[in-house]
């Protein structure tokens, strides 16, 4: 099993704890983003990736109406009762996922439950990374669940529920990808979204390439007002052209060209227009990056990742320092198709299309022109595409 000593400490963590075995494991992983960028809430198209690290999530019943969950990674405990479960304000906020999940696979109502649970989780993937730490502990959380509670909440709506907990309980407006890109994962694939009609297929991506994430050290938070901003300009952004464009049916960035944004930007202010044509043109790239994949040209699809990363940092400005002097590193090694932010942006890392025969090289010239710039190195990971969540 993948991560098979993270379960093995999870399972033993929880029978110390609570002097049985857990009912039931659920394990979810992280993901990547590849290629399309704060697509997900403007209705549009999204490559990611689940990876080969993730959470596991032990849980029993309880016999009365508490909660009680342990947080390995931290070593701390929360309980509450589940008439007095709302969003944790300070100290042990990581609450919030696990919380926030349970609360609204009962659509708000957690006293329904009539019996609290208990449980352990825990896993390897680097916190504040933009490897989506928070999805992997919904996405464990509400499968585990399911099976306790004894809903039937099918895969996308349990990726809503995960999104419901980060809206209201942890305070991140986001989309459905992290989510989403956890539950559809698949071994050696890419997930192509469409989150307009939630769909989710899976291309292969064969052998002959990998991925590196290159964490920065630049801190990454989401919660800080940055991303709902952005998220704000583009929603003011659709309002404009929904009223200017005749062709009618225009909801979201998603309904909008990047010929009609040329037309139209003038009656938008500077900002928002630079906003909205990152995922006017993410929208494209994806749509652009699928034909090149079905063609195997990988390196067509690695340039539309640069691109990528290029209108990150001019349009939407959720680019660093940091994560412009990575992917300019990886556009001078040859063994790199393609580099860009990946996630919300604001820190985090880049992910790299790469060569895998070259991947010690890679990480090695990075590491060096990183530390050259900015004194301490990033963290470089070869990560291959995975299996989505799943019981254990
Ligand atoms: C974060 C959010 C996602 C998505 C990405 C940017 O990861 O949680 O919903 O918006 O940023 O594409």
């Amino acid at each position: 099993m993948l991560n098979q000593e993270v379960y093995d400490k999870v399972v033993a963590t929880f029978e110390a704890k609570f002097g049985a075995k857990p009912a039931k494991v659920a394990y979810a992983p992280g993901r990547i983003e590849v290629l399309g960028n704060h697509t997900d809430y403007n209705e549009g198209f999204v490559f990611s990736a689940a990876i080969d690290k993730g959470t596991f999530f032990a849980a029993s019943p309880a016999d009365d109406d508490k909660i009680t969950l342990v947080a390995l990674d931290m070593d701390e405990t929360y309980e509450v009762e589940l008439s007095a479960v709302a969003p944790v304000k300070s100290g042990m906020t990581w609450a919030n996922y696990p919380l926030g999940t349970f609360n609204w696979l009962f659509e708000g109502r957690p006293t329904e439950a009539n019996l609290g649970f208990k449980a352990v989780f825990g896993g390897n993937i680097p916190l504040g990374a933009g490897l989506s730490s928070s999805a992997a502990l919904e996405m464990a959380t509400v499968l585990a669940l399911q099976k306790i509670y004894g809903t039937s909440f099918g895969r996308t709506e349990l990726a809503k529920i995960g999104q419901k907990a980060e809206h209201t309980f942890a305070g991140c407006p986001c989309g459905l990808l992290d989510q989403a890109s956890s539950l559809y994962g698949k071994a050696g694939a890419l997930v192509k979204s469409d989150f307009r009609s939630n769909e989710f297929e899976t291309v292969n991506l064969g052998d002959k390439v990998a991925f590196m994430m290159v964490k920065s050290n630049a801190k990454h938070a989401l919660v800080d007002g940055a991303y709902a901003s952005r998220r704000q300009a583009c929603e003011d952004a659709a309002k404009y052209f929904a009223g200017v464009l005749k062709k009618g049916g225009v909801t979201h960035l998603r309904d909008v060209t990047a010929a009609e944004w040329i037309l139209y930007r003038g009656g938008l202010s500077e900002t928002t227009a630079k906003r909205a044509i990152h995922p006017i043109g993410e929208d494209e790239r994806v749509l652009q990056g699928a034909s090149l994949l079905a063609k195997g040209d990988l390196k067509g699809f690695g340039a539309l990742m640069y691109d990528s990363h290029e209108s990150s940092r001019n349009w939407f400005e959720n680019s660093c320092e940091e994560l412009d002097a990575i992917v300019d590193a990886a556009k001078a090694i040859p063994e790199v198709y393609g580099a860009r932010l990946s996630g919300g942006g604001f820190g985090g890392s880049c992910c790299l299309l790469v060569n895998p025969a070259a991947a010690d090289k890679i990480a090695a010239q990075i590491s060096k022109e990183y530390k050259a710039k900015f004194g301490d190195e990033p963290v470089c990971s070869v990560i291959q595409p995975s299996d989505g969540a799943h019981l254990v």
